[in-house]
């Protein structure tokens, strides 16, 4: 007897066709620049008006943005860059501009060799020291003799390098040029790190200074719908699927980014489950993914003795109510003798225990206990089955629950 395939090739795809619910996914990836930003109008309005100076030759003011993450300062100001690179163009007048994002070129060298490069100046990867850059950089600008724009975003990654001054010596390039001159635009989600800033460059950054402020479920409403006609099919969505989850990132700090990956994941759900319709129901189901995926970021970057804390934590929780710090520290041993580790002492793993409190991925409160003392009350702020489903990912703690 000849063995039959179960099924054949044509078979096995006939499910997989073309989207269902998507017209368009891309529209919802978080770096996607829409041409509609709704509700920064006034922003919008205010940077360009600082910047126009650039199209007569002239120095704008350095601008200094700052607002909580999701609020719209990255797509704001590439937004605006855009526009103005393509008005300086239909004018015939030559401005330079950077864009640079300090997360990502977190050292003085690499900002610097992004500026020469994005100023078409060919520098090396390395071997350079940071002031023979900056010099030649310097030359460059002189050559063009154009207002030259540098925007750094995420500026708080350049702020946290004590041992960088370089944003001091960008604030004071002007003084190194005469034929051109340079406009700094400096962004940020990070309100501490204007504590940190070097008060000089905090003057000279904030000549203005431009605030963003969370969306309110309404505009987030707006924010939703101006993508869903590009990015679903006609009547896709149920009617309170927008709504819903504009009303929950409104909650969580006016973030459109959230919005907007939530109902990209919450498509992807109805799609992955072969409906036709995207639903509530799709919006939870995401929000779910979504934190295992956040738990799976932070628990794969924690140091070992933190990840088996947090283990000790999470096995805790399932079936305690209340998890106090004496616990934790007998299942944290037994832990730490299972996998052949010495253990920390306790007052190190206090500290960890807080740390993970600040990572926000546990939270702590004292409890007066009498005459026994005073203890720490630990509750995990993921569900365990999600930071269960994280475990299975990493290797070491999948390794202790085989
Ligand atoms: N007014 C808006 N209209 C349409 N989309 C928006 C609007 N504001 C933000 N978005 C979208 O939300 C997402 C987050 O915006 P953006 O990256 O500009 O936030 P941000 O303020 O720079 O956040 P972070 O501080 O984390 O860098 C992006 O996908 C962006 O396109
Ligand atoms: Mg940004």
């Amino acid at each position: 007897m000849s063995l039959e395939p179960l099924m054949n090739a044509q078979n096995l795809f006939s499910h997989i066709g073309q989207s269902k619910i998507f017209k368009n996914r891309a529209v919802l990836v978080s770096d996607f620049v829409p041409v509609h930003l709704p509700h920064r109008e006034t922003e919008i309005k205010r940077l360009v008006q600082i910047l126009s100076p650039a199209l007569w030759q002239s120095r704008p003011n350095n601008v200094f943005i700052y607002g909580l993450t999701g609020t719209g300062k990255t797509a704001v100001v590439r937004h605006v860059l855009g526009m103005l690179a393509e008005e300086s163009k239909r004018r015939n007048v030559d401005v330079g501009i950077v864009y640079i994002n300090a997360k990502k070129d977190d050292t003085s060298y690499r900002v610097l060799f992004q500026i020469g490069r994005q100023l078409n100046l060919n520098l090396p990867f390395t071997g350079l020291s940071v002031s023979e850059v900056y010099f030649r950089i310097v030359d460059h600008m002189e050559k063009l003799k154009k207002v030259v724009i540098i925007s750094i975003d995420e500026i708080d990654y350049l702020v946290r390098d004590t041992n960088s001054n370089l944003l001091y010596k960008l604030t004071r390039i002007n003084s190194d040029l005469s034929n051109s001159q340079v406009t700094l635009i400096g962004i940020t989600n990070d309100t501490k790190a204007l504590e940190y800033l070097d008060p000089r460059v905090k003057s000279s950054l904030g000549e203005e200074e431009l605030v963003f402020a969370p969306y309110n479920a309404d505009q987030l409403k707006d924010i939703l719908y101006s993508r869903c006609n590009d990015a679903f099919f006609e009547n896709v969505l149920e009617e309170n699927v927008v709504p819903y989850i504009a009303a929950l990132a409104a909650k969580d700090h006016g973030d459109a980014r959230k919005a907007v990956d939530l109902l990209r994941k919450a498509g992807e759900v109805a799609e992955r489950e072969g409906r036709d319709k995207v639903s509530t129901e799709d919006v939870k189901e995401a929000l779910k993914e979504i934190e295992v995926d956040t738990a799976l970021e932070v628990v794969t970057k924690l140091p070992l003795h933190s990840k088996i804390i947090l283990a000790s934590i999470a096995e805790l929780s399932r079936t305690k109510k209340i998890v106090v710090t004496g616990d934790i520290l007998l299942k944290y041993t037994l832990l730490c003798n299972k996998l052949g580790l010495e253990v920390l002492t306790p007052r190190r793993v206090s500290e960890i225990i807080n740390e993970l409190d600040m990572v926000g991925i546990i939270s702590t409160k004292i409890l007066n206990r009498g005459r026994y003392g005073r203890t720490k009350r630990i509750a995990l702020n993921v569900e365990v089955d999600n930071i269960w489903k994280a475990f299975k990912k990493d290797d070491l703690l999948n390794s202790l629950y085989q």
